[in-house]
């Protein structure tokens, strides 16, 4: 690598090498060679603090949460509905009743489509969406569009794989009932104006979702702030175990939808002539729910907040920046989403290889890329691209893995001439 790119420091002090103490998995080797692994926004690695979390709610406290008297189903309660509260906190929303526990982002944005959505729009309402959305924030809204004769809209965006937002508000209209959109891309690393977009969609009187997967890992969400109605998260980006995500919905929105799954924990009286629904939250969390993952969850949100969210930001945004600055070096390397203001995701193609042999040979060295459409498969169209290959970067990486993946790159350039 350049050596003046080595030399240059992220502003604020840092200290990787402590961070990467805190995850074991990083110890490891992949083929022989130190793993590298650079594949976090498809899912981060979990550092000790909530590995320990779950494994002591395991241990001391499992047992089913609400319905018990026992002591440790009280535990259990306490831990799960904690976990909530330390949710709400990381996003500052204004009460327990707007965090729904689902178990991901996708069913998230589901639950918008088949409760919100569905039950209110019919023909001539619209959706709009953008075009550089993941694949769980288009197909739930084609399935609405297909359940209620309700139209899809898609706003546009430009080589560098920014929105173009003037076209974005011309598409806005008395008949757009609903905006959804990523708060960052996963496939391109674009960070969304979601201020500008929050600001149009309500004057127009539409309701706005945001994909918020990509982007909590990275920056500090505020949901007040952004005035979002609805706000959509993984647990497993963020450092958190899998199979846990959370929806974050304006009160007097959730309230009037009705419930989405019905079963146990979501109603409060059942006869066989009609059932009656619980309150707020739990009226949309049917079923026994992921209590181990959300006491993961609420640790791996202390865990940034003790790194801090800026500093992390600041460390990965100097990765990326020395990042680009290597791979525009190499002879036919690509560069897809060029945005001013991205997020720590870098997507790139390879005169002549495909992405999937890109993804092959770097693995023989330790390095871990995705390599795909990133289910963003409107997006590969546009860029008129089979696929790209994805270096994402997490609090843990480091200057020198990013010289490694740049090695790993040359050695893929001389393989295929
Ligand atoms: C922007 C975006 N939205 C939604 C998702 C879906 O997240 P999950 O699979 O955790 O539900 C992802 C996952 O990659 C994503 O990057």
């Amino acid at each position: 690598m350049a050596a003046n790119v080595l030399q240059s420091a992220p502003a604020q002090t840092y200290d990787v090498e402590r961070v990467r103490r805190d995850f074991p998995i990083l110890a490891r080797h992949v083929h022989g060679k130190p793993l590298v692994y650079l594949d976090s926004a498809a899912s981060s690695q979990r550092p000790l603090p909530v590995i320990e979390a779950v494994v002591r709610y395991e241990k001391n406290s499992h047992s089913n949460v609400h319905r018990g008297v026992h002591a440790l189903s009280q535990e259990a309660t306490e831990a799960f509905e904690g976990a909530r509260d330390r949710v709400r906190r990381f996003i500052n929303a204004h009460s327990t009743r707007e965090i729904i526990f689902t178990r991901g982002t996708t069913e998230a944005i589901n639950l918008v489509a088949q409760s919100y959505a569905r039950s209110r729009f019919g023909k001539g309402d619209e959706i709009l969406i953008t075009a550089l959305e993941h694949h769980a924030n288009i197909v739930p809204w084609q399935m609405v569009c297909e359940q209620t004769g309700c139209t899809l809209k898609v706003a546009p965006i430009d080589r560098r794989g920014e929105l173009l937002l003037d076209r974005f508000v011309e598409l806005l209209s008395p008949r757009t009932k609903l905006v959804a959109v990523a708060h960052v891309s996963n496939a391109l690393g674009t960070v969304l104006p979601l201020k500008r977009i929050v600001e149009a969609a309500h004057a127009h009187g539409a309701v706005v979702l945001v994909d918020g997967a990509q982007a909590v890992p990275h920056s500090r969400v505020d949901v007040r702030a952004l005035e979002a109605d609805f706000y959509a998260f993984s647990s497993h980006k963020l450092y958190g175990p899998t199979g846990i995500g959370v929806l974050y919905g304006r009160d007097s929105l959730l309230e009037a939808m009705p419930p989405w799954q019905g079963g146990g924990d979501m109603i409060r009286t059942v006869t066989f002539e009609r059932s009656t629904y619980n309150d707020l939250p739990w009226k949309f969390e049917a079923g026994t729910p992921n209590m181990s993952g959300a006491v993961g969850l609420a640790a791996a949100m202390d865990y940034v907040d003790e790194l801090g969210l800026d500093a992390i930001a600041g460390h990965e945004q100097h990765l990326l920046k020395v990042a680009t600055s290597e791979l525009t070096r190499i002879p036919g390397i690509e560069i897809i989403g060029t945005a001013a203001h991205k997020a720590s995701v870098l997507s790139f193609t390879m005169t002549g290889v495909h992405p999937h042999d890109i993804g092959t040979i770097l693995d023989a060295e330790g390095v871990a890329v995705r390599t795909g459409h990133h289910c963003a498969m409107p997006v590969m169209e546009f860029f008129e691209v089979p696929a790209t290959a994805r270096a994402s970067f997490g609090c843990y990486n480091t200057v020198e893995e990013v010289g490694k993946l740049v090695a790993a790159l040359q050695k893929v350039r001389e393989v295929f001439g």
